[in-house]
């Protein structure tokens, strides 16, 4: 059994994604994440004619979230345009993997959902424990 609402959740994420400030790809993204409190914290992607410097929904949810305190995690849902899920890029799931590793992480492609752990998506991750500092 789901301990959350994960069609709720990827609501949240298909209005966010209206938000999408994407006028180079024209790829819109929306994410909703969910906190252990049942708060969500939205985003979308945020473009720039630097191409580099282009913010994904994810990383954007992820640190409105962590900026206002909130620092820990159930789930994420992303969607993008109907017809195709849209799995989290490496950086977003090496940034989600340091601050949430236990979420889920639900997609959709419109129709269907697909819910993975985030630890499925990014197996032998590098994280704090990697930095050797003991
Ligand atoms: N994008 C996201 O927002 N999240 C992802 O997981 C994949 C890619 C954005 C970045 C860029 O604005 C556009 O989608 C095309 O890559």
């Amino acid at each position: 059994m789901e301990k959350y609402n994960s069609d709720q959740l990827i609501h949240k994420a298909q209005k966010a994604r209206e938000f999408a400030q994407a006028k180079y790809s024209h790829f819109k993204v929306g994410a909703a994440l969910l906190t252990n409190d049942g708060e969500v914290f939205t985003g979308c992607n945020v473009e720039s004619s630097s191409y580099g410097l282009t913010i994904c929904a994810e990383r954007v949810a992820l640190t409105k979230a962590l900026s206002e305190g909130r620092t820990a995690f159930k789930a994420i849902a992303i969607v993008a345009k109907d017809g195709a899920f849209c799995p989290p890029c490496g950086a977003c799931r090496q940034l989600l993997f340091d601050y949430a590793p236990d979420i889920d992480v639900i997609l959709t492609n419109g129709k269907e959902k697909q819910i993975f752990k985030l630890k499925e998506l990014l197996p032998h991750a590098f994280d704090e424990s990697n930095l050797g500092e003991k």
